[in-house]
């Protein structure tokens, strides 16, 4: 059993909280958000993570698990304070990184024996060897301290799950006695575990996010073509993931990349080029091709009813993605803004993202389900593909409806049973097998 301090509860923060809590270690989460941290102690998440709830509350039971906002409770006796804080994008799309600076500062003026500061937060590569001299500086006296990056790959989601379960575990410190002290708390995770320099660790995370980025841009553009000659992208993604060498994660073609990761590092990576003189061209490329996304399928409900003006268009599916109520660069709260720009009425249903949207976009009508978003609108769009949404009545909706056209975002439905049923059913990427090249 380690003591270990966890700055931070997002999501990396919490989860890793709770699951290193799980695992039998005594761990105190601090934030400097007093209502984050009140909730937590009375069990209310800040955050909508499946089985997180459950996790939290039955470590917080046994006594592993504790909130704080103080750096002196935290910290006191730690064997390791994990820094898992956020790095927004700054205004050139660098990583901000004043949380990081300031939790290493607050870390550094209460550590009171050795301890080993991971670092979870994605940060610029060299942040580590930076984090390392703000300690140094900002020590009252001086206690010896090691850095540790250590990234993390978890997706929202699926948050739980990937902890237990993480495909690797990478660790990067200029300290190789302190990297393995870290990979032993991971032992238990049964994961390859891999020890590098820091420097080397910090791109790992960069170098991987922007990778799945650019298989996602990279079927979006094939979907651009398959539309054109009509081909069907769902079948070519998969006829292409048998490949072993290519796989079939991360090929599904839809609205591109959102959430708080992906648009972020992938802009973050390309600065960090820019800076040293170099030309991220195929990042560039995947960001384009990412930003279109949301364009095209305007057209394409453009196309569907024509002037947007006195519409009424249905939003099914507001968050980046299922099963989380983020909503940070979400394709559907675009797509609503160029909507409502156009002077349609626009009216969404999600499952989770409803009061986060109403306050973000108060523009937005929201729906009580579905079916209610569906009576009297000119068009549906799928723009998240919770599974709620995978066997709707469809009938009923076509009857609701004022006119049957929906428009796939995330291609869930199959273009001829839509056909079949009497929609006008607009997909990304989806040539049918009618021989006519435009229906897509
Ligand atoms: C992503 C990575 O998958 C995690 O490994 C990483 O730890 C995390 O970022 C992070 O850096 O913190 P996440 O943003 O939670 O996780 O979500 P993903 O499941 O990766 O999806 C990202 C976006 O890509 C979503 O908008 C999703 O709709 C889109 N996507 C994903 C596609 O458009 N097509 C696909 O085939 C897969």
């Amino acid at each position: 059993m380690k003591h270990i301090a966890v700055v931070g509860v997002g999501y990396v923060g919490l989860v890793s909280a709770a699951g290193f809590a799980d695992l039998g270690n005594r761990v105190i989460a601090l934030d400097i958000n007093e209502e984050r941290i009140k909730g937590l102690k009375k069990g209310i998440m800040p955050i909508y993570e499946p089985g997180l709830d459950e996790l939290v509350e039955r470590n917080v039971a046994s006594e592993r698990l504790s909130f704080t906002t103080s750096y002196p409770e935290a910290i006191k006796g730690a064997d390791f304070v994990f820094i898992a804080v956020g790095t927004p994008s700054g205004v050139d799309g660098e990583a901000d990184l004043k949380y990081v600076k300031s939790a290493a500062e607050s870390v550094a003026q209460v550590m009171d024996g050795p301890l080993i500061v991971v670092n979870k937060s994605t940060v610029p590569v060299g942040t580590g060897d930076w984090i390392a001299e703000i300690i140094r500086t900002s020590q009252p006296k001086p206690i010896p301290f090691a850095v540790v990056s250590c990234p993390e790959f978890l997706r929202e989601g699926s948050a739980i799950l990937d902890f237990m379960n993480p495909a690797r575990t990478v660790l990067g410190s200029q300290d190789y006695e302190a990297a393995d002290k870290v990979a032993q708390l991971h032992l238990p995770l049964r994961a390859p575990i891999m020890i590098t320099n820091l420097r080397t660790a910090e791109m790992v995370k960069y170098a991987s996010n922007a990778f799945l980025a650019t298989r996602i841009s990279f079927i979006n553009e094939i979907a651009n073509i398959c539309e054109e000659l009509g081909a069907d992208v769902k079948e070519v993604s998969t006829g292409m993931g048998y490949d072993a060498r290519i796989g079939p994660y991360f090929l599904d073609a839809g609205l591109g990349y959102g959430g708080s990761c992906f648009p972020k590092d992938v802009k973050a990576l390309a600065h960090m080029a820019h800076e040293k003189g170099r030309h991220p061209q195929l990042l560039q490329a995947v960001m384009d091709i990412n930003d279109d996304r949301r364009r095209l399928i305007v057209e394409k409900i453009r196309e569907g009813v024509g002037d947007f003006e006195g519409k009424v268009i249905g939003v099914l599916g507001l968050t980046f993605k299922p099963n989380t109520d983020d909503l940070r660069d979400a394709p559907a709260l675009d797509i609503a803004e160029r909507l409502l720009k156009d002077g349609a009425t626009v009216r969404a249903y999600d499952p989770v993202g409803m009061p986060g949207a109403a306050k973000l976009m108060p523009a937005i009508e929201m729906a009580e389900d579905a079916y209610a978003l569906a009576e009297g609108a000119d068009a549906l769009v799928i723009c998240t593909e919770w599974n709620e949404f995978k066997q709707l009545d469809l009938q009923r909706i076509k009857g609701l409806l004022r006119n049957p056209i929906l428009i796939d975002g995330r291609n869930i439905y199959e273009p001829l049973y839509m056909a079949e049923l009497g929609f006008t059913y607009l997909a990304m990427g989806r040539g049918y097998n009618d021989g006519n090249p435009t229906n897509g």
